[in-house]
């Protein structure tokens, strides 16, 4: 018999604790173990999102995993912070680990995914993505019929942004951060700026949206967004 306890990745949705599935919520009320990435001086934001839901007889692990590292060094570095869940796992201890947004998309749940869910009975449980709560936080409707919507992440070299951004109907550019100015200039270059809409924090109590212009670049979090919604209309 098989008494290895059960991997679950759950999507806790963008930020607002009701933007949560039924299934996640029931799976995270009910595992044992709760755990969740989280840099040493900082609050989890997906533990955040969860607390007003959590039973308070929970065991917490943290993990880490660095951005900007090389390959090789940050796979042992995940490989060594994944190892407290790996431990209650084997131990027979459920695992729910939180994902902000959805586990799947540019989620830290897939480090150990590909690492554990092989061995251990794995489920995830998709959630509420960014990519879906930023439009509708900023009022626009985002794609159409066959509009061509793509993702784009703010660290990529501007060559290849601007070749994105100039073959899309609709874009949602993500990781924003030290990069915003960077992608304010391509916008204005390229004349997307006056249809790019900003916003952080979307669905949190520190949602804010702010004209593109007016967006201070040493203020912008990494959990920001800019969307360029189609301009299709049906
Ligand atoms: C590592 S990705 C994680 C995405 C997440 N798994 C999801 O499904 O939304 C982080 C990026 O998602 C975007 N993001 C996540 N939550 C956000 C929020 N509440 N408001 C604005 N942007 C958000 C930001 O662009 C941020 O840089």
């Amino acid at each position: 018999m098989n008494t290895a306890g059960r991997l679950y990745g759950i999507g806790v949705g963008p930020g607002d604790p009701e933007l949560l599935t039924l299934k996640a919520l029931r799976l995270l009320r009910s595992a044992p173990v709760l755990a969740y990435h989280s840099a040493a001086d900082r609050e989890s934001i997906a533990r955040k999102i969860v607390d007003q839901h959590l039973p308070g007889n929970q065991i917490e692990v943290r993990f880490h995993f660095p951005r900007a590292l090389e390959p090789e060094k940050a796979s042992s570095i995940y490989d060594q912070e994944i190892e407290p869940v790996a431990e209650h796992l084997a131990a027979g201890r459920d695992v729910v680990v939180l994902c902000e947004g959805d586990p799947f998309f540019y989620g830290s749940f897939m480090y150990l995914f590909t690492r554990l869910s092989e061995k251990y009975h794995t489920e995830v449980v998709p959630g509420v993505s960014s990519l879906m709560a930023c439009p509708v936080a900023l009022g626009v409707p985002f794609t159409y019929y066959n509009d061509i919507l793509k993702i784009l992440p703010a660290p990529l070299p501007p060559d290849i942004l601007k070749r994105e951004l100039l073959t899309s109907d609709a874009v949602a550019i993500m990781k924003l951060g030290r990069h915003f100015p960077k992608i304010r200039n391509i916008l204005h270059e390229l004349g997307l700026a006056p249809r790019a809409k900003y916003i952080e924090r979307a669905t949190t109590t520190q949602q804010r949206i702010i004209p593109l212009d007016e967006v201070n670049p040493e203020q912008v979090p990494y959990f920001a967004m800019i969307v360029i919604p189609t301009t299709s209309r049906l």
